[in-house]
């Protein structure tokens, strides 16, 4: 069996413990001091690849911290890793599949084995298929029973099947191609649907039921209601392979649902839900941006693919990123990690990391089913700036909580008004040199007493106006948004998320955790529904089903 199935334990390696110790000799480390003392330390903590620039500059090390995080990485054995990733080892050993969303973003000519069947010309295959599929609905040559061209796109997936593809379309939006709107219905919520089917018109709608299992509840109501909804409208059984196409890896299914079988993508077991949305799950980004700048995305991913492989620790971006997850995590305690996009088209991805992030590394065991000895994934949370300035950021400021955070910002706008994106970017800058910078106790009274204000009220303002300061941050930046950036951006993540859980010894492939919810669902919804009248196992669900089951109107 490969190392990497039966984990090394981080915590017992050699530089796990002199991490701590240098832990204790970073305590009275100070950011500020830091950058006073080195006029270099910019240039020394920030690295470029990829189109992206990444200072992470205001973070909590110094050199030598750096050299025991990389030493960490390499007695975790984190070159074997990569390597076995990229191969199509079977690295995702409770389902004991390779892992090869990288394939997916290879040039026509690379080989990549599963069982020694080289995958590429698939991959290529389905590509071309997508081509074809993408080309006929801009033209206009695809039609709906009456006709007409499409204009709409519904995507019907969830999670991975939603998430990253709602990300990237949105994002590049100013690379939309005209005539072809995207939309996305992921929650089993009538209310998300009725909002969407009203502004739909059957005959120029296409819908994609996106879901790998072709299993998933969400999806399989949301594809149901469509299909009554087009039926409602005027459309035919006879035609509705007009407006209803799949990805999925269970044909079967699809086909069931009265899909044809050309008009179903595949999907492989070896590209996991939250890693897809390079595959034919990115369908909706295929429709919204066109085939080329979808090919522009993956190559932006391959490129940050190229860099991971081959760039020193050191000087490797998603490895770094990883390493000071883990650093954070694991030595100063932090246990959530703030992701603030300074951009409106990426308003989303946050809300991707999070699946990314925590669908991946929210682990208790390792890859051999021994309890883990790390603290593991972080819980991931942000959004969008400024907006978040005027909300959660004075918990980063001022909060008990050391909360890591990472900036994203583009450098131009596609929407230049007046001054505003000098101002976003200023803003961007400034929270995160806020919190480096922070307000001490002198500096606080020093303004107060500027103010004109008595003695007594600078005394009892000045502990509410000190800010700690200290707090560590990444910063982004980018050109603008371009499909290739973007690709980039978004592999650099899931490399990131791999790195760490090699270091932690679990397996980011697999979340047998959500399976638990999806199980009791259905016991929950039986007796809810009333065709099951025996009691829940517990007395809060059994009164709240209670409660349902008396005032349910509909
Ligand atoms: O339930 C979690 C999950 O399995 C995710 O990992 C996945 O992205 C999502 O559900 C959707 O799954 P599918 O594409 O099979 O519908």
């Amino acid at each position: 069996m490969d190392h990497h199935l039966t984990p090394l334990d981080v915590t017992q390696l050699p530089t796990w413990k002199g991490l701590r110790q240098h832990r204790q000799d970073l305590a009275g480390f100070s950011l500020r001091q830091a950058f006073a003392e080195d006029p270099e330390r910019f240039k020394q903590f920030s690295l470029s690849a990829c189109g992206l620039l990444l200072d992470f500059s205001k973070n909590l090390v110094r050199a030598d911290t750096l050299e025991l995080l990389v030493k960490l990485a390499e007695e975790a054995r984190l070159d074997d890793a990569i390597k076995a990733m990229f191969r199509g080892d079977v690295i995702n050993a409770s389902e004991r599949r390779p892992v090869l969303h990288t394939a997916l973003r290879r040039p026509i000519g690379d080989k990549v084995r599963v069982e020694g069947t080289d995958v590429m010309p698939e991959v290529h295959r389905v590509l071309h298929q997508m081509t074809e599929l993408v080309g006929s609905v801009h033209n206009g040559l695809w039609r709906g029973y009456t006709e007409k061209p499409i204009t709409d796109v519904v995507n019907i997936g969830i999670g991975g099947s939603f998430l990253g593809p709602q990300l990237v379309s949105e994002a590049l939006l100013p690379f939309a191609q005209k005539g072809v709107r995207c939309h996305y219905l992921a929650n089993i919520d009538g209310s998300e649907f009725r909002e969407l089917a009203c502004r739909l018109n059957a005959e120029t709608t296409l819908f994609i039921v996106s879901s790998k299992s072709f299993g998933t509840l969400e999806t399989l109501k949301n594809a149901q209601a469509a299909r009554a909804w087009y039926l409602a409208q005027g459309g035919s059984e006879e035609e509705l392979y007009r407006h209803f196409i799949a990805v999925s890896s269970n044909k079967e299914a699809a086909v069931a649902f009265g899909i044809r079988e050309e008009n179903i993508f595949p999907m492989w077991d070896w590209v996991g839900g939250r890693y897809s949305l390079w595959s034919a799950i990115g369908l909706p980004i295929a429709m919204s941006i066109g085939i080329s700048n979808f090919k522009e995305l993956l190559s932006g991913a391959y490129s940050m693919d190229q860099h991971f492989q081959s760039t020193p620790f050191e000087r490797n971006i998603p490895v770094i990123l990883g390493l000071l997850g883990v650093w954070y995590g694991d030595f100063w305690g932090a246990r959530s990690h703030a992701i603030l996009p300074y951009d409106y088209y990426l308003r989303n991805f946050t809300d991707h990391l999070q699946q990314l992030d925590m669908e991946s590394n929210g682990k208790s065991v390792r890859q051999d089913g021994t309890p883990v000895t790390a603290g593991t994934g972080p819980v991931i949370w942000g959004g969008v700036g400024c907006n978040g300035q005027h909300a959660y950021h004075q918990l980063l400021h001022q909060g008990t909580q050391l909360i890591p955070a990472d900036f994203i910002v583009p450098v131009s706008s596609y929407n230049p008004v007046a001054d505003h994106h000098q101002w976003l970017f200023a803003n961007c800058l400034s929270q995160s040199q806020a919190l480096m910078l922070g307000k001490s106790r002198e500096e606080a009274e020093a303004e107060l007493r500027a103010k004109g204000l008595p003695e007594e009220e600078v005394q009892r303002l000045a502990p509410h106006k000190v800010v700690p300061g200290n707090r560590p941050s990444n910063t982004l930046v980018m050109e603008r948004i371009s499909p290739r950036r973007l690709g980039a951006l978004i592999a650099m993540y899931e490399h990131k998320v791999y790195v760490q859980s090699v270091l932690w010894g679990i397996n980011a492939f697999d979340q047998w955790g959500v399976e638990l919810g999806k199980e009791l669902g259905k016991t929950v919804y039986s007796r809810l529904t009333g065709q099951d009248e025996a009691q829940a196992e517990d007395g809060s669900t059994q009164g709240l089903i209670d409660f349902f089951r008396a005032r349910h109107r509909g």
